[in-house]
């Protein structure tokens, strides 16, 4: 198991199956702060920088919430033209700039592996809050405390990713933490938009079963969780090729009531289309109330990498 005490948290490509555990076992713990049941002031006098590139309401809300109400104070930078990375300061020095004023960073930025080289200069932990197309290994992690607080457990299921497999970092991140539990992979989506070759790689390498296809009903006939995804605007380089994609799938309560209406739908939000509005209501919508485990899991490891839990 790792080290949390000082670590980075970067990518779940290399998280075990005891590290997961020892994230959700914390965050279960965390669980009646998050829900605002009970106080916590166990990181009294910490700080967490949030550095916010790319636009977010959720991660870099829930992670000033889980810091705040767990007794820490937050300083943050918003959007790259707010900061001297518009100056052109590169971010190996912002690293080792921030670190002087915080003692945890969670960072988002439009680059694939710029937590990562921010994370090598800073003698700070340094939590990824979603690089590029990458990964988002805390978005992941709640999503694997939903599942294990919707359904009781993970293995065995039949889970379906759908959308953009290519530049959501959310599948990517959530891919690998899967890929420790006995379940079956329904891979959805455009054949221009699959699932890199590297995470199947990874999939393959530790014997995950997983299918790829085009066709949404697949996941809707055989799959006990669906994971539906925004279509990634912000990444595409030819928007008219955004415009045909945006709303390829679409999530609707007939589709769900035909086939299984117990089925426990995910959306890392923000959604734009891809679930419409009368499955909020089906018992298994669960979206919203992954926004809430998002807060657990946040303090459980601002909690781990500071050492208080
Ligand atoms: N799920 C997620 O990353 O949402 P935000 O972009 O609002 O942070």
């Amino acid at each position: 198991m790792m080290e949390f005490k000082g670590a980075d948290v970067i990518s779940t490509e290399t998280m075990t199956r005891g590290d997961i555990d020892k994230i959700m076992k914390t965050a279960e713990k965390f669980l009646p702060v998050a829900q605002k049941e009970k106080t916590s002031d166990i990181l009294a006098g910490k700080v967490l920088a949030a550095l916010f590139y790319e636009p977010s309401t959720r991660t870099r809300l829930s992670f000033e919430t889980a810091m705040l109400r767990l007794g820490g104070k937050v300083i943050n930078v918003i959007g790259m033209d707010s900061s001297s990375l518009a100056k052109g300061e590169t971010l190996h020095d912002t690293g080792k700039v921030v670190e002087n004023f915080a003692d945890v960073i969670a960072m988002r930025h439009p680059e694939q592996g710029s937590v990562a080289e921010v994370a090598d200069a800073a003698g700070i932990p340094v939590i990824n809050a979603g690089d590029g197309a990458g990964e988002h290994p805390t978005q992941a992690l709640l999503d694997v405390f939903t599942i294990l607080r919707e359904r009781g457990k993970i293995e065995g299921l039949t889970v379906a990713m759908v959308g953009d497999l290519k530049y959501g970092r959310t599948v990517h991140s959530l891919a690998y933490l899967l890929s420790h539990y006995g379940v079956k992979l329904i891979l959805v989506s455009p054949e221009q938009l699959k699932m890199p070759q590297e995470v199947k790689d990874h999939l393959k390498d530790k014997k995950i079963s997983f299918t790829e296809t085009e066709k949404m009903e697949d996941a809707l006939k055989h799959a006990e969780v669906i994971y539906s995804t925004r279509v990634q605007r912000e990444r595409f380089v030819d928007q008219a090729e955004y415009e045909r994609f945006k709303h390829y799938y679409v999530l609707t309560r007939k589709d769900i009531e035909k086939h299984n209406g117990k089925m426990t739908i995910l959306h890392p939000l923000p959604r734009v289309g891809e679930i419409s509005m009368d499955v909020d209501d089906l018992p298994g919508a669960a979206y919203f109330r992954q926004v809430m485990n998002g807060v657990a899991v946040r303090m459980a490891l601002l909690a781990l990498v500071l050492g208080k839990a």
